[in-house]
């Protein structure tokens, strides 16, 4: 027996013992100038996920906190971070989602050399979009993200819809053992091969089934951000009919979510929920992603009211600021992912070589994008774009894995799915390719550098899924 926690001894353990009932108040790093300064320091730190029953998780993160300090901004200013790595290993920053110089984008290996314990790298960017983003390490990011290495970036819009209150859930899921500590066993062969490092534990702002204290009447607007190695969600409101108003950071016209709010990993949605329940009552917020169901957390009610009846204001972002896809003269691109358990690929290209799958495996890589396993950052790449070209990407998912694929410095519009063309095409940084699913994305390389396209499951890009997209 490993002495992995499985969700069903947790529940024994915490319906003895009381939770916390706090929520973390977002913290604003906020500047009367345009300049927003930020010092960040990558460190070891302790915290409570589990409950006071269980003994501290020692884990790595951002100013040793989990999640890290939100960074929020306004639309408009400027980010000046300095990130300090008190860590005994080497780290980066990216900060996820945003359309930043190259230089800044925190791959190590790729845009910079890892900042090395004992020393620090200053990020000075100014995010060209408003809306919900993160940042977290990448390097060996499968293990210092699985570690807690993560942190919401909010930049606010100049406008942004009324509400009473604004929640940030960064939602998570650890591997913890019985001591609560976490599993060490990253990139385990299994993970590697089959749906990324799924934890035990799920959280809310590191916080295992978390009270979130709210009040009948009141309007409020949840930051959605998926901090986990692989998990995805399936996330339900009860009664609630939450309304769907930014995906990946980018407007949306908002809608109303009638079946689960699918947030794939390192993706982000943003949601306007007007509390309808009774005053002391309470609701719990479900997952149903996969086969098995699990509460996330809940909303407790208060006594008093805010008010009796919901706000009826206008919930609609003002549209994304992204250069439109000219169509008509794109570079087609076709990108089958392929490999993983059950996948059924024989051999792929490794190291510009035909090998087969085993002896790949030997090397810890099961993944392949158009047969090329994407083992370096140096690899060449697989998309080369003018600047200012529009790439039109089909891309296939072989494999009987979900599979978020992000791609760096860039969003991409949504087309269509298996086919179906979208209506009101929404962009994205990190679409969910389900399993045998295909989807036609397009955009406006006009971002020069070499930037990374990878899965986000952190085990399938650690063993092969990850490929350069070359802007010049
Ligand atoms: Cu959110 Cu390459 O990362
Ligand atoms: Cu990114
Ligand atoms: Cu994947």
């Amino acid at each position: 027996m490993d002495g992995r926690l499985n969700r069903r001894s947790f529940l024994q353990l915490c319906s003895l013992g009381a939770l916390s009932s706090a929520y973390p108040h977002a913290h604003a790093v906020k500047h009367a100038n345009q300049t927003a300064r930020v010092e960040l320091f990558a460190k070891t730190g302790e915290t409570k996920i589990v409950g006071r029953d269980f003994p501290a998780t020692a884990v790595w993160g951002y100013n040793g906190q989990i999640p890290g300090p939100p960074i929020r901004i306004s639309h408009g200013q400027s980010l000046d971070v300095t990130v300090n790595n008190l860590l005994e290993v080497p780290t980066s920053v990216h900060w996820h989602g945003i359309r930043l110089p190259n230089a800044m984008d925190g791959v190590a290996g790729l845009t910079q050399a890892a900042i090395n314990p004992g020393q620090s790298f200053r990020y000075q960017f100014s995010p060209p979009d408003s809306g919900t983003y993160w940042y977290h390490s990448h390097v060996n990011a499968h293990e210092q993200i699985g570690r807690g290495m993560y942190g919401p970036l909010i930049i606010e819009e100049v406008t942004p819809p009324v509400v009473d209150r604004e929640l940030v859930w960064m939602i998570d899921d650890w591997r913890l053992l019985d001591d609560a500590s976490i599993s060490d066993d990253f990139s385990s062969g299994h993970d590697l091969s089959h749906a990324g490092r799924i934890g035990n534990v799920p959280t809310v702002n590191g916080r295992f089934r978390d009270v979130v204290k709210v009040r009948s009447g009141e309007r409020i607007r949840l930051r959605l951000i998926n901090a986990s190695n692989a998990r995805n969600f399936a996330l339900s409101f009860g009664e609630l009919l939450p309304t769907v108003i930014a995906i990946d950071g980018q407007a949306v016209t908002p809608y109303k979510a009638k079946a689960p709010v699918i947030v794939g990993a390192a993706g982000r949605v943003d949601l306007i929920l007007d509390m309808i329940g009774d005053p002391d009552s309470s609701l719990i917020v479900t997952d149903s992603f996969y086969r098995n169901e699990f509460d996330l957390c809940r909303f407790a009610y208060d006594k008093k009211p805010l008010r009796n009846s919901a706000i009826n204001e206008s919930m609609s972002l003002q549209p994304p600021l992204l250069p439109e896809p000219d169509l008509s003269n794109a570079q087609n691109l076709e990108i089958v992912i392929a490999g993983g358990a059950m996948g059924g690929l024989q051999r792929a290209i490794y190291n510009g070589e035909w090998l087969g799958l085993r002896e790949i495996a030997q090397h810890g890589y099961v993944w392949a994008m158009n047969d090329i396993v994407g083992n370096k950052l140096d690899m060449s790449p697989l998309i080369s774009a003018k600047r200012g070209q529009t790439i039109r990407l089909t891309m296939r998912n072989e494999t009987a894995f979900p599979h978020p694929m992000h791609l760096h410095g860039h969003h991409m519009k949504l087309l269509s799915i298996d086919n179906n063309v979208q209506s009101d095409p929404r962009w994205l940084d990190s679409p969910l390719l389900m399993p045998k699913q295909s989807m036609q994305l397009a955009f406006v390389a006009d971002n020069p550098g070499d930037w990374l396209f990878h899965c986000h499951v952190l085990e399938h890009h650690r063993a092969g899924l990850g490929a350069l997209v070359r802007v010049a």
